[in-house]
């Protein structure tokens, strides 16, 4: 016996096949033995977007290896494991199924344990893998898929207390590289074209300004953005930067606003928490300008701001993995057999479904 939990993760829930294999000592230091992340983002690329379909058959087509290289460069065999984790969802069905049939295989030829993790269990607990974070904290999880604020009590006790009505944050990005027929996945391109532009030369809404509710909207600003280049149209190259760089000073402001609120909101309810702090998760989180100001809004707060590495902060298997590992720790049954993935899986089941929300909801 030793004082070390080791587990293996499988993520498969959109558009990346992962697996991982984790540590997690007895004092909760977390350890990445291995992160193997195979991108399916060229065979999307032509179709502008990810399709279920190709999803699923490439996940099938690349899971085994990836697990076999993970447990090789982790220096570990099956019996070394003390679980197996996959993502049961929220995600792509056929993509699910691959790594949970995959997690379920293993945990039964190996006699071991199985966690049956939630995709946003795992982007709600890196930042203790990865900065040793304590409970409580807050969650900024800004993905393709998801635009959620959340309140991290502990282990399975998660609030929501804000989410997209429409479109999420990187679903905005998307569109709006789409209507400026820039490449995709739209955030990088526009954050690239942005860097050239002038943020003041077209004025953006900035939605949900004034607004008690801690939600966010960001439907309103992809409309304003396909006004702004049908009256332009054709774009020159300095029209694209300026809409880009308008587009993305519109969402830095409005995150900043929707997000003073929580934070002073937090502060209300732990007031003894000395080190209180934002954490940011999903690809959304690579766009620089906004780490700039998520960055400037927690030192105004007196918050601490946590951003894990990127490739941490996008879909991987080692998350998945540090989830189950702090079930285990925290005393958590495994899950039965017959566990079935779920497309849609709140993470906070007392969570009203937002408004309008979910209309893409695969991703997270
Ligand atoms: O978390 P993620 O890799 O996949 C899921 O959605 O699960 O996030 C992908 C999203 C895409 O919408 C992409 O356009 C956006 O993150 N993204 C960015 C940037 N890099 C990726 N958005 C803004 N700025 C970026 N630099
Ligand atoms: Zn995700």
């Amino acid at each position: 016996m030793t004082d070390r939990l080791l587990i293996l993760g499988i993520e498969t829930s959109c558009d990346e096949t992962a697996a991982a294999v984790v540590s997690r000592r007895e004092s909760g230091e977390g350890k990445i033995l291995s992160n193997v992340v195979l991108s399916q983002l060229d065979e999307h690329v032509p179709y502008g977007g990810v399709v279920p379909e190709i999803a699923a058959r490439a996940h099938v087509a690349a899971l085994d290896g990836l697990i076999a290289e993970a447990m090789r460069q982790a220096d570990a065999t099956f019996d070394d494991l003390d679980a197996i984790a996959a993502t049961t969802g929220p995600g792509l069905i056929g993509g699910l199924i691959v790594g949970l049939m995959t997690g379920k295989a293993i945990a039964s030829a190996a006699g071991k344990p199985l966690f049956a993790i939630n995709h946003l269990e795992g982007h709600a607990l890196t930042a203790r893998l990865t900065d040793g974070l304590d409970f409580p904290y807050l969650l900024l999880l800004v993905s393709g898929g998801h635009t959620q604020l959340i309140l991290v009590r502990g282990v399975t006790a998660y609030e929501r207390w804000g989410t997209t009505i429409d479109d999420a944050l990187g679903e905005a990005f998307d569109k709006t590289a789409k209507l400026l027929s820039l490449p995709y996945p739209g955030g990088p391109a526009v954050e690239a074209a942005a860097r050239a532009g002038d943020q003041a030369r077209f004025k953006l809404p900035r939605p949900m300004r004034g607004d008690a509710r801690l939600d966010f909207s960001f439907s309103g600003l992809k409309t304003a953005v396909r006004q702004q280049a049908s009256a332009l149209a054709p774009l020159s190259e300095k029209d694209v930067a300026d809409v880009c760089a308008a587009f993305q000073h519109a969402v830095t402001e409005t995150l900043a606003e929707r997000i003073a609120p929580a934070l002073t909101r937090f502060r209300d309810l732990f007031g003894d928490q000395p080190h209180p702090a934002l954490v940011v998760a999903g690809g959304v989180a690579a766009n620089a300008a906004i780490r700039e100001t998520l960055t400037r809004l927690c030192g105004t707060h007196r918050f601490q701001f946590v951003a894990p590495p990127h490739a941490l902060c996008t879909d991987n298997a080692a998350m998945i993995a540090w989830a189950a590992a702090e079930r285990l720790a925290a005393g958590f049954d495994p899950q039965s057999m017959d566990v079935a993935p779920r497309s849609r899986w709140p993470l906070d089941s007392n969570a009203e479904p937002a408004l309008g929300s979910g209309k893409r909801g695969t991703k997270a």
